[in-house]
């Protein structure tokens, strides 16, 4: 989305001009004061040496941060540590074992609590078996699970004896995990039969083994039993998780790793049809996930029950469901399942049940509770609650302010994150203590890090203006490079504007300077808090044979944020198109990607607006999909066929 077509939105946003400071009851107990700014502006690598300090290093490092190199940073360079250890171990050794980690609940209703005790000897058990696999330092797994302790387990185990993870959301299709498995040349699989969702049983393991028919090098597959579903075992490859696991020794001997060891890999949408891995390393990688989750959720690890309702698969799972809280030694609550089952007051109840006291969750989970009626939360005692936080898109002024009042009573700090899987942990968000929000502002960059919004040309844009979002200085949790392809790194990062990091994210600075998110500026779309690509999914229609061409656009939506809408062109053979092939095409696309990338509306059509270099110009068919008129066309090759997509569907609805 441009930011020009953002303007109308900036002139909605200009217009707001409400403010929620924090209680005095909450910024006089808040961990951190405004003092924070100045610190990290005195010397942002001291500040940063400092929170480093609060984890548990087998080695100090000589240097915070090497960057004789840019783009490829290193950050506490010599420093040695095991990330395992630092979210588990050390709890124990500070006699915190009984403390809960998860309590789990899975969404038939079954529930387990793990303490820190048992997780730290459960993750023992997994990397042992691991390492009886063969699995050894620096070799890639892959995991391919639903929302369930042992999920955690394995990433841990993985951390544990130095084996990067790659972490595959559950609904991704067989296609899609057999790239990623492929991409960083993983050769173990962990998985499970199943998990629950909308109250069935859906199936993990079929897609594995489709998955798996392509990547000849993976040897072993980890399965552990969730729903009881019949699994197809192939001898000699698959292994039972309660078979092996559960039978393993309980004490594993962690030993250090570099502080640059890459601890996981996690693939996102780019501009182009292929995922990128996006690499995380261990001691940079946590110092951000574990200092931010403690200053932007003011965490009190003693007291505090943690819930981030987001999926493992997704880097806000990574950071602030594992590698965070448990570092802080945090009690969290771990969702299995869907927010409408067995009923839409399914989150509102777990609040309850376990007194959640900070929530963190998506806009498009905010809207759609709105759209069921506040009267469901109503039904329920949320006042457990203290803080309440967004991610994953711009969060709307309206859904801000229903999430304020009716989730959070009108009494309690609502913080909204900006961070990228690229930056690991967050990046721009008020600091709950300090910060007079403002509905639908992301607000300041964090201590420590830099931001900047900039013109076309680089130039930094004043107060009341709009532009590209930019990081001006390396921070410890940022990606180091794509997973086998560091000029890719360079070029899509750090080459628009040299020397600062290109976030592709629309950004506006208000008459005050603080921060609103406006979107995306590439052709990376949004749905429900998901990253897609439009490429990618115009080059997985275009793979079925029925496909001439397609372009892809992401449409306004007032639940998902941004809905997924497909202009195709059909080969003769294909007919003149009907409901059964848009039928099949949205099915092509779950199976090759998963059905978050399904389009919402596929319109079969002539031609496509093209300029006369062969560029798609994308605006326009947004303009068709939304039912605006349609704009400039005056740089099309041929300025018919706007007229011609547009009859066509008239005549075809
Ligand atoms: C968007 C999720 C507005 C943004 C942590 C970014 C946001 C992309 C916000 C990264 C926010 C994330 N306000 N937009 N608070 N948080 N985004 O990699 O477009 O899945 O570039 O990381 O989500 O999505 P990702």
């Amino acid at each position: 989305m441009s930011t020009i077509e953002h303007a109308s939105a900036i002139e909605n946003l200009a217009h707001e001009n409400r403010r929620f400071p924090p209680s005095p009851e909450f910024a006089a107990a808040a961990n951190v004061t405004a003092d924070i700014y100045r610190e990290a502006d005195a010397d942002r690598l001291a500040f940063w040496a400092d929170k480093a300090a609060r984890l548990d290093w087998a080695e100090p490092w000589t240097q915070v941060l090497d960057w004789s190199d840019p783009p490829f940073a290193k950050w506490f360079v010599g420093g040695r540590l095991n990330v395992a250890v630092n979210c588990l171990d050390r709890h124990v050794a500070a006699g915190l074992g009984d403390r809960v980690a998860y309590h789990f609940e899975g969404e038939p209703g079954d529930t387990r609590t793990i303490t820190y005790r048992e997780l730290t000897e459960r993750v023992c058990q997994a990397a042992n078996t691991l390492t009886a696999l063969g699995v050894q330092e620096g070799d890639r797994v892959a995991i391919y699970m639903p929302m369930i302790p042992e999920t955690i387990i394995a990433m841990l185990a993985c951390a544990r004896i130095g084996a990067p993870h790659t972490v595959v959301f559950g609904g991704f299709s067989a296609e899609a995990l057999r790239t990623r498995i492929l991409d960083c040349d993983a050769r173990v699989v962990i998985t499970a039969d199943g998990g629950y969702r909308k109250g069935s049983a859906v199936a993990l393991k079929p897609a594995v083994d489709e998955a798996l028919t392509g990547c000849p090098d993976v040897r072993s597959v980890l399965m552990v039993r969730r729903t009881g579903q019949d699994v197809a075992v192939t001898e000699g490859r698959d292994l039972w998780w309660h078979e092996s696991v559960d039978r393993a020794s309980t004490s594993h001997d962690a030993q250090a790793f570099d502080a640059e060891h890459p601890l996981y890999v996690m693939y996102t949408s780019g501009t182009t049809g292929k995922p990128k891995g996006i690499l995380h390393t261990s001691g940079g990688y946590l110092t951000g996930c574990s200092f931010t989750q403690w200053e932007t959720f003011d965490l009190k690890p003693e007291t505090d029950v943690y819930w981030t309702a987001a999926d493992i698969g997704w880097v806000t799972g990574h950071s602030y469901i594992v590698y965070g809280p448990l570092s802080n030694a945090t009690t969290s609550v771990l969702y299995e399942g869907t927010p409408d089952t067995p009923h839409q007051g399914r989150w509102w109840e777990i609040v309850q049940k376990y007194g959640v006291t900070t929530l963190y969750c998506a806009p498009t989970a905010i809207r759609t509770f709105m759209k069921w009626g506040h009267q469901i939360p109503e039904g329920y005692d949320l006042s457990s609650l203290k803080l309440i936080g967004s991610v994953g898109e711009p969060i709307n002024p309206e859904a801000y302010m229903w999430y304020r009042e009716h989730i959070g009573g009108n009494r309690v700090p609502v913080i909204d994150t900006w961070w990228q899987t690229e930056t690991g942990s967050i990046m721009i968000s008020p600091l709950p203590g300090i910060t007079a929000g403002k509905p639908g502002a992301a607000m300041s960059a964090m201590p420590g890090i830099g931001v900047d919004v900039v013109d076309e040309q680089g130039e930094s844009v004043g107060n009341g203006q709009g532009g590209y979002l930019v990081l001006t200085e390396p921070w410890p949790s940022m990606l180091r490079t794509i997973w086998g392809d560091p000029e890719r790194f360079k070029e899509t990062y750090w080459s628009r504007f040299p020397g600062r990091y290109f976030a592709g994210d629309g950004a506006k600075r208000d008459e005050d300077g603080d921060l609103w998110l406006l979107g995306r500026v590439d052709d990376v779309m949004n749905v429900s808090g998901h990253r897609l690509s439009t490429t990618e999914i115009e080059s997985a229609l275009v793979s079925n044979p029925k496909v001439a061409e397609a372009a892809v656009v992401g449409v306004d939506d007032p639940v998902t944020g941004q809905a997924v809408a497909a202009f195709v062109i059909l080969r003769k053979e294909a007919g003149d198109g009907g409901d059964h092939v848009t039928r099949e095409l949205r099915e092509h696309v779950a199976k090759e990607i998963g059905k978050i990338a399904q389009p919402r509306q596929i319109m079969v059509v002539a031609e496509l607006p093209k300029t006369r270099s062969g560029k798609i110009m994308r605006r326009l068919l947004r303009d068709v999909a939304e039912n605006r008129p349609v704009g400039d066309v005056t740089t099309l090759a041929d300025s018919g066929v706007m007229d011609a997509i547009k009859t066509g569907m008239q005549s075809g609805a």
